[in-house]
């Protein structure tokens, strides 16, 4: 049993007691790939690579737990081809990335992170850091899944009018929720705040870029807590630089671990290290999650969703 990212120690202690548990660290790849080829299962988090040539050197895997929710580091169709299980925990951290996405929409309205850093620097400046209310704006949610539908109900809360593109959702179900379902371009238009929850996929991947930013609200804030690229990075530099985007909280970057970017240099700009999933709450519910399901697949049991 290989682990290659941080896990919640309550599910070390239930993978320890029935197998031998081995860690490498997983951005390490001659290690990766030197510790893969005696393991039979493998468990992740996002920071790992599980490309085909991973796959390919370890003859003995039989399931790759993804401990959250993306799979997008994991290439499932050559797990597939090669008899290797994929499992994740799919519901482990969503209240979790909903309430990070909240943090960040908050931070950007009210200027909480940079005003914070000005005052540790000794700058009391109060003129300098007004923000604006949340209530009676336009929110516009981008993928109306597990964690836009949370981050719907508690924006709804505020007092704020919901929008949101998805177009693989029921308007019934959206309407339920009290969600107007429109087109990604009206979307653009008529938010005061946008917040991405896609996968990244061919089809997500810059979904929103230069040409979607041409078209935004002045004076929109953008945050993205789901995957880095969704919103393209250097289109949305350029969107703030000209102050169309007033805003934007940012959780995931194209490349990570992203230790500088252009976005940094903006003082409305604020940035998370990916840390959407980081509760002690989140990474229980995800470790005991892919622990249970290791262990069925290791077994040759039936594993139901996590
Ligand atoms: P989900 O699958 O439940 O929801 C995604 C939604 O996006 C679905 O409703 C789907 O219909 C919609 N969608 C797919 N393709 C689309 C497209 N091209 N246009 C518009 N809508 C589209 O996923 P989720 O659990 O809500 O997770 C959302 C994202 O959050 C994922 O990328 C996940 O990896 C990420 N995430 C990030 C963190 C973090 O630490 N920051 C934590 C958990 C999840
Ligand atoms: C996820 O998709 O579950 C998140 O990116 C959280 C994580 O892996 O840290």
């Amino acid at each position: 049993m290989l682990i290659a990212e941080e896990l919640a120690p309550a599910a070390l202690d239930v993978l320890a007691y029935d197998f031998d548990v081995r860690h490498v660290d997983g951005t390490d790849r001659a290690a990766l790939l030197g510790a893969l080829v005696e393991a039979d299962a493998l468990i992740v988090r996002s920071a790992t690579h599980v490309d085909a040539e991973a796959i390919a050197v370890a003859p003995r895997l039989k399931v790759v737990a993804r401990a959250g929710v993306g799979l997008d580091n994991v290439d499932v169709a050559s797990a597939t081809a090669h008899g290797v299980m994929v499992v994740n925990a799919p519901t482990s951290n969503i209240v979790s990335a909903a309430e990070q996405a909240i943090a960040l929409l908050l931070s950007v309205a009210r200027n909480t992170a940079s005003a914070s850093a000005a005052l540790k620097r000794g700058e009391w400046k109060r003129s300098r850091y007004t923000g604006v209310e949340v209530q009676g704006k336009i929110v516009g949610v981008v993928g109306l899944g597990r964690i836009g539908v949370l981050f719907a109900q508690r924006m709804a809360a505020f007092g704020t009018r919901l929008i949101a593109y998805d177009p693989y959702i029921q308007p019934a179900r959206a309407a339920q929720l009290g969600v107007r379902l429109v087109g990604l371009d009206e979307l653009l238009r008529e938010s005061d705040f946008i917040s991405v929850h896609l996968p990244r996929t061919p089809e997500t991947l810059g979904l929103i870029g230069e040409k979607e930013l041409a078209t935004v609200k002045p004076g929109v804030r953008i945050i993205n807590a789901a995957r880095g690229g969704l919103v393209d990075e250097q289109a949305l530099a350029d969107a703030l630089a000209e102050g169309r985007v007033a805003g934007a909280g940012l959780d995931v970057f194209v490349t990570e671990p992203a230790t500088s970017s252009p976005l940094f240099g903006f003082d409305n700009v604020v940035v998370t290290p990916h840390l959407g999933a980081s509760t002690g709450e989140a990474q229980d519910k995800a470790g005991l999650a892919v622990a249970r399901s290791v262990k069925l697949a290791l077994q040759g049991e039936f594993v139901p969703d996590a």
